[in-house]
C-alpha cells in the first residue's frame, strides 16, 4: 500500500545494467525512547537520539539487471562472509514493504554482503545500523535512475525506507542528533522519517562519549517487536506517550542550553521508564540483569562523590550505555576500568561517541 506518494520513484533515465555500492551506517542510542507503534512502523511518540560513530554496519550491495522482471525478490545475503539464510525473511519483508517506493527492486538480482564493526552477539541490536545501511545502498541505485533527486529528498526518503525496515533505523542516517516522530515543538518533524535536530546544539555535547558496557551478550528473551505490541492496551500507555512528548520539549531546551544536570535527569528517567513499561505490561518481562542494576548504583555513587555529569541509558536489553562529556573522558575511563568492568561479560565494553550518520565508501 502506498501511503506516501511523494516517495514513489518517478522513473528517469532507465535502469543501470549492474553496479556495486558500499555504504556504512551507524547504530544510534535514544535519549527519549520510542516504545509503542501503530501500523506500519509509525511511532506513538516522538524520539530523539545520538547517532553513534564507530558501532556501525558496512554493507556492499551488488546489483545485476535481470532479463525478465522476477516474481519475488531475487537476492543473496552474506553476513561476515558467510551465507545467512535466517536473515532472509526479514529482508524479504523489508523489500515487500518498500517495493512500491522503489519499483526497480524486482528488476535486479542483488547480492548483499554485510558486516558489523561491533562484535556479533554483543547484545547490541544491529537492526538500526543494518537496515539504514541497506536503505542507503538502495537509494544510491535510485540516484542513478533519477539523478535529479535533491539531497533533501534523498535523505528523507532514505530515512523513510529505513523506518520500514526497523523503526529506530530511520534515526541513523544523519547526526549528531536526530528526531523521529511528529512533534509540535520540533519544526519539520514527521512520523514518516527522522530529521536532524533543527537547532544549534550546545558545545557541551561536542564529541559526547558513549561507552557501552556489555553486561549480557545473549539474545534478548523478548524481541522489540513483541515489546512494542505490548504497549497496546498497556495501562500506562497514554501517560507514557504524554511524558515522552513533554521530555522532547525539555530535552530540546537542554540540547540548546547545555544544561547537563537536566540532561542527566531526562535521560536516566527515560531509560528507567522504558524498562518500567516492560515490567508493567502483560505478559511482563525484565531485560535488565543484576549487573545492570549494580552499574546503575555505581554510576549514581560516582556522580554524587565527584560531581560528574556521567549518566546511563538503556536500550531494550541489559547492556548499559554510559554517556558523558568529552572533558571527563580520562576520569570516566579510569572509573570504568577500576570499578565497572567486573560487571561486564568477559570484561568487555565498547568506546563510542556521537557521530554523523551514513556514508558511501
Ligand atoms: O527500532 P525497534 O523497533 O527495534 O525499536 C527500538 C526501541 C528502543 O531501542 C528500545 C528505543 C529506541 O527509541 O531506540
Amino acid at each position: 500500500m502506498i501511503n506516501y506518494p511523494e516517495f514513489v520513484l518517478s522513473l528517469g533515465s532507465g535502469f543501470p545494467e549492474n553496479g556495486i555500492v558500499t555504504c556504512t551506517s551507524p547504530s544510534n542510542i535514544a535519549l527519549v525512547k520510542y516504545w509503542g507503534k501503530r501500523p506500519v512502523q509509525l511511532p506513538e511518540n516522538a524520539s530523539i537520539s545520538f547517532t553513534l560513530d564507530s558501532c556501525k554496519t558496512i554493507t556492499i550491495l551488488k546489483y545485476q539487471k535481470l532479463d525478465t522482471v522476477s516474481e519475488g525478490f531475487n537476492f543473496e545475503l552474506f553476513f561476515e562472509g558467510k551465507p545467512k539464510p535466517d536473515f532472509k525473511p526479514k529482508i524479504n519483508s523489508f523489500f515487500e514493504r518498500i517495493s512500491g517506493y522503489l519499483p526497480f527492486l524486482k528488476h535486479y538480482k542483488f547480492t548483499i554482503e554485510t558486516s558489523n564493526t561491533f562484535p556479533h552477539s554483543s547484545g547490541i541490536a544491529s537492526s538500526a545500523s543494518g537496515m539504514s545501511a541497506l536503505a542507503f545502498c538502495l537509494m544510491q541505485i535510485e540516484r542513478e535512475i533519477n539523478p535529479g533527486i535533491t539531497d533533501e529528498t534523498f535523505i528523507k526518503k532514505t530515512s523513510f525506507l529505513a523506518r520500514l525496515g526497523s523503526g529506530s533505523a530511520c534515526r541513523s542516517l544523519e547526526g549528531p542528533i536526530t528526531v523521529w516522530g511528529d512533534h509540535q515543538h520540533i519544526e519539520g518533524s514527521s512520523d514518516a522519517y527522522a530529521i536532524q535536530f533543527p537547532h544549534k546544539i550546545h558545545s557541551n555535547f561536542n564529541n559526547y562519549q558513549d561507552t557501552i558496557l556489555l553486561v549480557d551478550k545473549g539474545e534478548k528473551q523478548v524481541s522489540s517487536t513483541v515489546g512494542h505490541d505490548l504497549m497496546h492496551g498497556h495501562p500506562f500507555a497514554n501517560k507514557r506517550f504524554e511524558q515522552a512528548s513533554d521530555n522532547i520539549i525539555k530535552l530540546k531546551e537542554v540540547l540548546i542550553s547545555g544544561n547537563l544536570d537536566a540532561f542527566v535527569e531526562i535521560v536516566e528517567s527515560e531509560a528507567l521508564t522504558l524498562h518500567a513499561m516492560m515490567m508493567t505490561s502483560l505478559p511482563y518481562f525484565i531485560l535488565m540483569k543484576p549487573n545492570t542494576l549494580s552499574v546503575i548504583n555505581k554510576v549514581w555513587q560516582y556522580r554524587k562523590d565527584i560531581g560528574s555529569k556521567l549518566c546511563f541509558t538503556l536500550d531494550a536489553g541489559a547492556n548499559v550505555h554510559l554517556l558523558y562529556p568529552e572533558a571527563e573522558k580520562n576520569e570516566v575511563l579510569d572509573f570504568i576500568n577500576n570499578e565497572l568492568v567486573v560487571y561486564c561479560q568477559n570484561g568487555q565494553y565498547i568506546c563510542d561517541k556521537i557521530g554523523l550518520g551514513a556514508k558511501i565508501l
